[in-house]
């Protein structure tokens, strides 16, 4: 008997890896279907029946098959604070969270100011990682000096008024116009950290009254006049405050002002922090419950934030463990984001198309990442199954160095069990299947 055309074709083609019977989302509803891959890339979505023959299958059976989340910010420490995280135990805390892409922090020690301290954290990340890893740069304090040969290999420009970046500058218009002309110069968002209170705090109260509402809406407030005159593209990093969120909606314009909201922001309030250690310590600090629901509303109704980013910022247990003025601010995230947030959806907090627009499809196009944040034929196989089980976050389960989280403790209903980047199967059900440094693409590159 001949063989239809179809088969045929499917036989050249060769499909490396098929994710069968799945639940995917389509048209916002979860559906069962097959994904194959060839390569890196995906090569179609098949009903039941339809699938071609395939090198490897996988059962999917009752899990959903998403996207991986695309964690535009990150802190993955390394070189001199490999203490805290190193590539290796950051890019498995991401791949077992979900997140299949990471783009990197530059206030590492050193931080990313040249070309030479990109290169070291570049060789770092490839010899290590197992998920796909971008950087961004930060602002030398004469902007003039800013090393051109970073803007390849980078994915964006960090304002950050903290050591080790902050360079003893001060944020006033003529340098904010510097650094956003830069940004337009480059075709690169400038992030930023919406806080420019300096100096550290006394008492949890001063910590409180020192990185306010009212400082964080005003950060926002000059930075967005500076961009209405010089242009650029804008990105608001980790909005804390209904006040921000509201002036962030009223002065947004299509692709030149965007912004991101952590899970810590939308699952915790100030009610949250118990005792007088430094487990829920980070900056912008934890806010008000009303602002916490506003910054919901923002999220999935307003859309004048664009996305979920978890501000993985690790610290060692001594570190955090201190009294809360001596603690250090930074929580880990990558391996309870994804968890959270589909919780959120099953708890119908937020719809299926809420999270892949938040959590995959406008980071990628927030940094520019074409072939990435969509699961569709053409884009890259860069995937996560998800099991719809209940259980607890426990911090000294994680991968990341850091494990101590102030969801200790919390029940999520989704579990990330199997993760595929670049078509290759990196994690599955809580074991590597692949050594360090063979899977993902470091830098990750505009395209
Ligand atoms: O709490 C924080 N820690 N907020 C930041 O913005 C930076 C971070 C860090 O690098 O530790
Ligand atoms: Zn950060």
């Amino acid at each position: 008997m001949l063989e239809s055309s179809a088969t045929v074709v499917w036989r050249l083609m060769a499909i490396d890896l098929l994710l069968k019977d799945g639940l995917v989302i389509l048209q916002g509803k979860p559906t069962k279907r097959s994904i194959a891959i060839v390569g890196h890339t995906i090569e179609g979505i098949y009903s039941d029946g339809e699938e071609p023959p395939a090198k490897e299958v996988m059962d999917c059976t009752g899990m959903y098959v998403l996207p991986g989340m695309i964690d535009m910010h990150v802190h993955l420490r390394d070189l001199n604070q490999s203490y805290k995280e190193d590539y290796d135990s950051g890019t498995r805390a991401a791949a077992a969270g979900g997140v299949t892409t990471v783009v990197d922090m530059p206030n590492s020690v050193p931080p990313v100011l040249s070309r030479s301290v990109l290169d070291m954290k570049i060789n770092r990340a490839r010899k290590q990682r197992f998920v796909n890893v971008g950087f961004y740069a930060g602002i030398p304090r004469d902007v003039t000096a800013f090393d051109t040969a970073l803007v390849g290999d980078i994915l964006g420009i960090k304002v950050y008024p903290h050591a080790p970046l902050a360079g003893g500058v001060t944020w006033n218009s003529s340098r904010i116009h510097a650094a956003l002309q830069l940004s337009s110069k480059y075709n690169l968002p400038l992030l930023f950290h919406p806080d420019l209170a300096r100096g550290k705090a006394a008492s949890i109260t001063e910590f409180f009254s020192k990185h306010s509402c009212k400082e964080e809406a005003n950060a926002v407030a000059m930075f967005v006049a500076a961009l209405q005159e010089v242009g650029g593209h804008l990105h608001v990093c980790h909005v804390s405050c209904a006040s921000a969120a509201e002036l962030i909606m009223k002065s947004r314009a299509e692709e030149i002002l965007t912004a991101e909201v952590t899970p810590h922001h939308l699952f915790l309030s100030r009610d949250d922090i118990h005792g007088q250690d430094g487990t829920s310590k980070v900056l912008p600090p934890l806010r008000s419950r009303q602002d916490r629901e506003v910054l919901w509303y923002m999220l999935c109704k307003r859309c004048a934030i664009d996305c979920v980013a978890s501000d993985h910022a690790p610290h060692t247990r001594d570190e955090k463990m201190r009294d809360f003025a001596e603690a250090l601010s930074g929580l880990p995230g990558l391996e309870t984001t994804v968890p959270l947030m589909i919780t959120a959806v099953l708890e119908k907090r937020m719809t299926w198309a809420d999270y892949l627009r938040t959590c995959c499809y406008l980071p990628a196009r927030i940094l520019g990442l074409r072939g990435k944040g969509i699961l569709a034929k053409g884009f890259d196989a860069d995937i996560v199954v998800v099991s719809p089980e209940e259980y607890e976050i426990q911090g000294d389960t994680f991968f990341s160095k850091a494990r101590v989280t102030p969801f200790e403790g919390r029940h999520v209903k989704a579990k990330p069990v199997m993760t595929i980047v670049e078509g290759q199967i990196v994690y599955d059900h809580g074991r590597f299947v692949v050594g360090p440094g063979l899977v993902g693409c470091v830098p990750v590159r505009k395209r």
